[in-house]
């Protein structure tokens, strides 16, 4: 008989090691489909309709539109021209750090390696996932001879296998082979989107549209309270293009003009908003995607809060009525 209860306890061990090792296992399959849950979303909200829609994102999300070549772009990212590439690197990874999933770079800026050391710091640091991110780059004027070219040396500088989009910097005597160069991009999977920068009139963007296999999904120009453009904005709607601002503010040494212009400025008061704002709120309201340029981390801050409030009907008229078709720049 003590045999039998020897047997029986060793029976009973067995089984309670058994269902410790059970639990165990279940604890651990149990955090493992927590901490999959816990891994963050995507930050993509695709938005159908921008036009004097209140953008209120879900929290954490950033507005988006949807282009033409299916993918998604944030409605408002950083600037870096004027950046090097030390500064560029910081101003990319605090922009990244507070919400910010789209960056404009360029190779004319010759800041590409900063963008791409500041984008990897922010993925090492787990701020964000690569996809999470919209970076767009420019062939500039003195690579035209050679596009695909420069398409593989901006890839190698930003550190990425792919750009969401790629844009011919301005016009040029052979945009027709730089297009031409983006579309193979595409195809070898080097280029998400492409588009074409400093394109003002039908008559430009129909001669792009002749040749074009992939119609453009951006067009970037200079565009601010004092230069709107909207006739081209309203041309290029049925092609599905999206404009795209730079100079939100009028550019470097120009910014007062914006800042102080009288309307804005009540506007502003009235909703206890700055006049940066006011201004970055108006442009994503109004249908563009707008990417002010900033390395003040408090700029960077507060170029991005335009999401928590909205421009009334009356206040987008006001501010449509101060376009007087007036540019910056003759590029
Ligand atoms: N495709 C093209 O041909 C083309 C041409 C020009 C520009 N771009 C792109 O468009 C981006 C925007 O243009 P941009 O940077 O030249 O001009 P911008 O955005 O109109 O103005 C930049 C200026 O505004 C200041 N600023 C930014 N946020 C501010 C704020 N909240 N309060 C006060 N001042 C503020 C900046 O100074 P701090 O640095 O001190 O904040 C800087 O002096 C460029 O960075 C570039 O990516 C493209």
């Amino acid at each position: 008989m003590p045999c039998l209860k020897m047997w029986k306890r060793l029976l009973l061990l067995l089984l309670s090691v058994l269902v410790m090792t059970g639990c165990a296992i279940g604890t651990k399959a149990a955090n493992q489909s927590q901490n999959k849950s816990d891994t963050p979303k995507s930050n993509v909200t695709v938005i159908k309709e921008t036009k004097g829609a209140p953008l209120k994102p879900a929290e954490g999300k950033i507005m988006t539109v949807q282009l033409n070549s299916g993918y998604a772009m944030p409605v408002l990212g950083l600037g870096t021209w004027t950046q090097n590439n030390t500064n560029a690197a910081e101003s990319v990874y605090v922009a990244l750090k507070n919400g910010y999933r789209l960056i404009d770079t360029a190779r004319y800026y010759g800041n590409e390696k900063g963008v791409g050391e500041g984008l990897k710091r922010a993925i090492a640091d787990g701020i964000v996932k690569r996809e999470d991110v919209f970076i767009t780059s420019k062939i500039m004027p003195g690579n035209y001879d050679n596009a695909a070219a420069a398409i593989d040396a901006s890839l190698k500088d930003l550190q990425l296998d792919y750009l969401d989009l790629m844009l011919i910097h301005q016009p040029g005597s052979n945009d027709k082979a730089v297009y031409q160069a983006m579309e193979q991009g595409v195809k070898e999977g080097k280029l998400r989107s492409i588009g074409i920068s400093n394109y003002y009139t039908k008559q430009q963007v129909d001669e792009v549209l002749s040749y074009a296999k992939i119609t453009p999904a951006v067009i970037q120009n200079e565009n601010h309270i004092y230069y709107q453009n909207t006739a081209l904005q309203n041309y290029v709607k049925q092609y599905g293009i999206v404009i795209e601002c730079w100079y939100p503010f009028g550019g470097r040494g120009n910014t007062k003009d914006s800042f102080e212009n009288k309307t804005i400025v009540e506007i502003a008061n009235a909703h206890g908003k700055t006049p940066a704002q006011v201004i970055l709120r108006w442009q994503v309201q109004a249908g563009y995607v707008t990417v002010p340029g900033s390395a003040n981390p408090e700029h960077i801050v507060e170029n991005i809060a335009v999401f928590d409030f909205a421009l009334s009907a009356e206040e987008m008229e006001r501010i449509a009525e101060l376009n007087r078709q007036r540019r910056y720049e003759n590029w």
